[in-house]
């Protein structure tokens, strides 16, 4: 059996403040709605970035949140990310004795950073360097009208990288890679380290640390050029340091400049990604390995969990934000699992088992972070259906 496994993450923490019943119909937020397409005004459905949005309406951020919102506080604060939240979840379905998984990141000094703060010190997940500087917190505000579009409700968004400006390559010493694994989660809102992706994973991989790289949708490469593919890291060299990449379709698609999963797959590959998986929302699963990190070579689906699909349609409460973000979290916790039992090359079919069944549970409730009442909830929750996914794919 291998020692303890260290898993350090660093990229996107930030807070989702939700606000609700916001009439997008009303007078007072007739100045900060789009009037033409990509203006940086508000528009349904869509996510602008504070920069843009500021110099559309002249107004600062939190300014505008408030002749909005009529002055109130947001409704709802939560933890999102696609870092914080993979990681905490890969904590809660790992033993303590087995990982520790770390988180490196920044926040901003306000009330939400103080939250951040608080919030995380109730997961498994150590804060190893994780610091407040003078920007603010970043957060994605959420605006949401439940009777908009004939009472179907739709939602507006408003990103802020805030103080995620403030992490540089440069923070991540070498406590960072003296990890097994390190893993970069939605790191296009962190955008010098994304910028650096390129030397930190040869890093990564020349400290002999597994690698990670779990993406987001990268709204400031979309602003400045969306003809363009998003670039990840200095250079497409970022790929042959990549042991797994995981992508939503989406994402998989503007960052090859491909049509479809299959060709996207053929543009990683031929970077040399070392393996790759691509969700879907309630669709297959794609993946392709190499046979380099996991043991099977080739190229498969997998189906999502057909227990949580049928589930889903009676239950009310949850939500699908995270499911992604989660997703990694489980295949995360299984590449531990897998190591830690020292049985040779991890197996891709039943680290995206995890994943499956652990993206699938985060549609049952509302935001992408569960907070356990004690360790092992959250897993012994999710087990059964990871048991039923099994017998599910087995035939
Ligand atoms: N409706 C659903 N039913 C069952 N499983 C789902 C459903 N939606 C998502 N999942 C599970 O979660 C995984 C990831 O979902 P998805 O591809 O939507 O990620 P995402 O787009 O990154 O989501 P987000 O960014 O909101 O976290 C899917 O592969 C699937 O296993
Ligand atoms: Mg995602």
């Amino acid at each position: 059996m291998a020692a303890k496994i260290i898993v350090s993450g660093a990229g996107c923490c930030l807070v989702d403040l939700l606000y609700n019943n916001i009439d997008f119909h009303s007078k007072a937020i007739q100045p900060f709605l789009s009037k033409r397409r990509g203006d940086g005004g508000l528009t349904p459905g869509m996510l602008v970035l504070q920069e843009e949005f500021e110099k559309y309406c002249g107004t600062p951020l939190d300014q505008a949140v408030k002749k909005i919102s009529g002055g109130r506080k947001h409704d709802k604060i939560n933890i999102g990310g696609p870092s914080a939240v993979s990681l905490i979840h890969a904590a809660q379905m790992t033993d303590r004795d087995d990982c520790e998984v770390r988180f490196y990141g920044r926040g901003g000094s306000d009330d939400e950073g103080a939250y951040l703060f608080s919030a995380l010190r109730k997961t498994p997940v150590v804060l190893r360097d994780y610091r407040l500087t003078d920007r603010r917190t970043p957060s994605t505000v959420v605006l949401s009208d439940p009777s908009f579009n004939d009472g179907h409700g739709e939602r507006m968004f408003i990103n802020s990288i805030g103080a995620a400006w403030d992490h540089s390559p440069d923070d991540l010493n070498a406590d960072f890679f003296n990890s097994d694994i390190v893993v970069f989660g939605g790191t296009a809102l962190v955008p010098r380290i994304n910028d650096g992706l390129t030397s930190l994973l040869k890093k990564a991989k020349s400290n002999g640390c597994i690698t990670v790289v779990n993406t987001v949708f990268d709204f400031r490469s979309e602003k400045s050029d969306p003809s363009k593919r998003w670039p990840i890291g200095e250079s497409d060299e970022s790929y042959r340091y990549i042991d797994l990449l995981i992508a939503d379709r989406e994402e998989a698609l503007r960052l090859t400049g491909e049509s479809d999963s299959l060709s996207a797959v053929r543009f990683f590959r031929n970077k040399k990604v070392s393996s790759v998986i691509i969700t879907n929302g309630p669709e297959n699963i794609l993946t392709w390995s190499g046979g380099s990190f996991f043991s099977s070579a080739g190229l498969k689906e997998m189906p999502v969990s057909q227990r949580i699909k049928e589930e889903l349609k009676k239950v009310r409460e949850g939500d699908t934000t995270g499911c992604g973000d989660n997703f990694a979290g489980g295949v995360i916790a299984s590449l531990v699992n897998q190591l830690r039992k020292g049985a040779g090359p991890p197996d891709l079919r039943e680290a995206c088992s995890w994943g499956i069944v652990s993206g699938g549970f985060a549609c049952f409730y509302m935001g992408g972070t569960w907070f356990e009442e004690e360790p092992g909830e959250k897993l012994s929750m999710i087990k059964p259906y990871y048991e039923s996914y099994l017998k599910q794919i087995s035939g």
